[in-house]
């Protein structure tokens, strides 16, 4: 008994240790960061490290007279869609804020505050007036029907923006939460930058209250590529956001109003729906005493509301989240790792608090400690990395095995630095978009929408719902990775 106890004891840490050694989180880290490099239009900067791509995009804004430059191209196509790329920016600042040290330690911080400065840059030359923010370069229709690289682009370069008579309380919202987030990522490194970021967070921020309305209604362009359901969720996340920076007290007084909706629970935390990032953002500086004689029933909602989310993700709760029978959380068959890399963050950083302050969460089966959530996220990781029934890695150039046709038009056609020969609209499609071999780049980093419900994956060009990879999907795993690698 003893022997073959002792054999089954060598047998399970072999397993550990073979798990533990196969998955490197550093590299992963690396190269979330590198994807974001990929996704850059306008001139890029002489330390570019993705040398594929070219300048793109370079006379964005110019129909309006402005310089519009810069930012990024949100998933597969050229479109620079101002609500996403401002949650990216917002979940990149929020890595950047919360797992500080862990980047730090793994030399990525500064790639990170680049990623970061890259999307607000762009956002300070868009907020053009105290009412007036961009919210969308380019047209995803006409965009649709071309497959061309960012660098020789033909389609239509039209922006479209919110102002006093076109309101869009959502796109202000989120990028004044963005803006604040990055003010706080950046307060030790650029002081002056962060002071100027937070300038036009509060600018927006009272223009997106003064006007309400849904933005995808003022720019009805965007609605069909990224409709907002609501706008009062991106207010509250910005109050939340600007409280945390500035400790003022009508932000607070925002966020106690009863007017004010803390949202319920939740069933994701995506580009649309910003709730569950207010609720553990408020629910964690409550268990960090943040409130300090503040702490109303309605702020205790919020952390209510957090923690009821955290139970359904981890199995606990009362309306437990799919997953497939390999172990991963399911939404949908769309771009399903956009929730769970979302979901992902907000548990590590709740564990982390929680384990600070010497909590543990209290779900309807029970008791969890903060290191169970830990094992949680980690296994959620793991399956995007590799460790899944198909042996897959869903993120771009990580591993043996992972996707090659991913559905992105600078990764499939020839860079521009190999061939600088046009590859017109058409052309695209038939050269390279229906060609039956491997992306001639790898989109390094990128994490794609991933499997369908049986853990499959069909690696087609064509298969956008589980082939294109979104600059969303990678932005909260930064901070994870950073978080799992130290
Ligand atoms: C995400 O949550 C919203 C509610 O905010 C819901 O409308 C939507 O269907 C959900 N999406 C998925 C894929 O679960
Ligand atoms: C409440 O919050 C305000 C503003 O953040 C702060 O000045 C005050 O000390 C806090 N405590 C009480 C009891 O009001
Ligand atoms: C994979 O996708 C391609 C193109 O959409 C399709 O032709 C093929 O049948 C799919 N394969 C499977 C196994 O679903």
């Amino acid at each position: 008994m003893a022997s073959t106890n002792n054999f089954m004891l060598g047998f399970c840490l072999m397993i550990l240790f073979v798990n533990a050694a196969s998955i490197d989180y550093g590299e992963a880290l690396t190269k979330s960061l590198l994807y974001f490099e990929a996704q850059r239009s306008g001139k890029l900067p002489h330390n570019q490290r993705v040398q594929w791509r070219g300048d793109s995009a370079l006379q964005d804004g110019k129909d309006d007279g402005i310089d519009l430059t810069g930012g990024y191209y949100d998933a597969g196509d050229n479109v620079k869609f101002g609500f996403p790329m401002a949650f990216t920016t917002t979940l990149l600042a929020w890595s950047a804020i919360e797992f500080e040290s862990q980047l730090n330690s793994k030399t990525e911080l500064k790639n990170t505050l680049n990623a970061i400065k890259w999307g607000t840059d762009y956002f300070i030359k868009a907020h053009k007036e105290s009412h007036i923010l961009y919210g969308e370069i380019g047209e995803g229709t006409s965009d649709h029907k071309c497959w061309e690289r960012p660098e020789d682009m033909t389609t239509p370069r039209s922006v479209y923006k919110i102002d006093e008579q076109h309101p869009g309380a959502d796109l202000a919202g989120e990028t004044a939460a963005a803006l604040t987030a990055a003010a706080v990522a950046f307060k030790k490194s650029d002081s002056s930058y962060s002071n100027h970021l937070l300038t036009h967070a509060k600018e927006l921020f009272d223009f997106a209250i003064k006007f309400p309305g849904v933005y995808s209604n003022s720019i009805p362009e965007a609605r069909i590529f990224y409709g907002s359901s609501g706008y009062e969720d991106e207010l509250l996340w910005a109050a939340a956001w600007l409280y945390k920076a500035t400790k003022e007290q009508t932000y607070l007084d925002y966020i106690n109003e009863k007017s004010t909706s803390c949202g319920g629970t939740r069933l994701n935390l995506s580009w649309d729906d910003k709730y569950i990032g207010a609720q553990v953002l408020i629910a964690k500086d409550l268990l960090e005493n943040k409130f300090a004689g503040n702490e109303s029933t309605s702020l205790n909602e919020y952390k209510k509301y957090a923690e009821e989310f955290i139970c359904n993700c981890i199995q606990k709760g009362n309306n437990n989240i799919k997953t497939t029978n390999g172990g991963l959380l399911w939404w949908g068959y769309w771009n399903n790792l956009q929730f769970v890399t979302t979901t992902t963050f907000v548990i590590t950083a709740y564990a982390d608090t929680l384990s600070a302050t010497k909590n543990s969460l209290q779900c309807s089966s029970g008791n969890v400690e903060p290191s169970e959530l830990i094992s949680f996220v980690k296994f959620q990781v793991d399956y995007i990395l590799g460790e899944n029934p198909q042996k897959m890695s869903y993120m771009v150039g990580f591993g043996t095995h992972y996707p090659q046709k991913v559905h992105h038009r600078g990764a499939s056609i020839v860079s521009i630095k190999k061939d600088k020969k046009t590859v017109g609209c058409q052309e695209g499609f038939d050269q390279w978009f229906k060609r039956n071999a491997p992306n001639p780049n790898d989109l390094v980093g990128a994490i794609v929408g991933g499997p369908d419900n049986s853990d499959q994956y069909n690696d087609s060009r064509d298969n956008f719902k589980q082939g294109e990879a979104a600059t969303a999907n990678s932005a909260a795993l930064v901070g994870v990775l950073a978080r799992l690698a130290s």
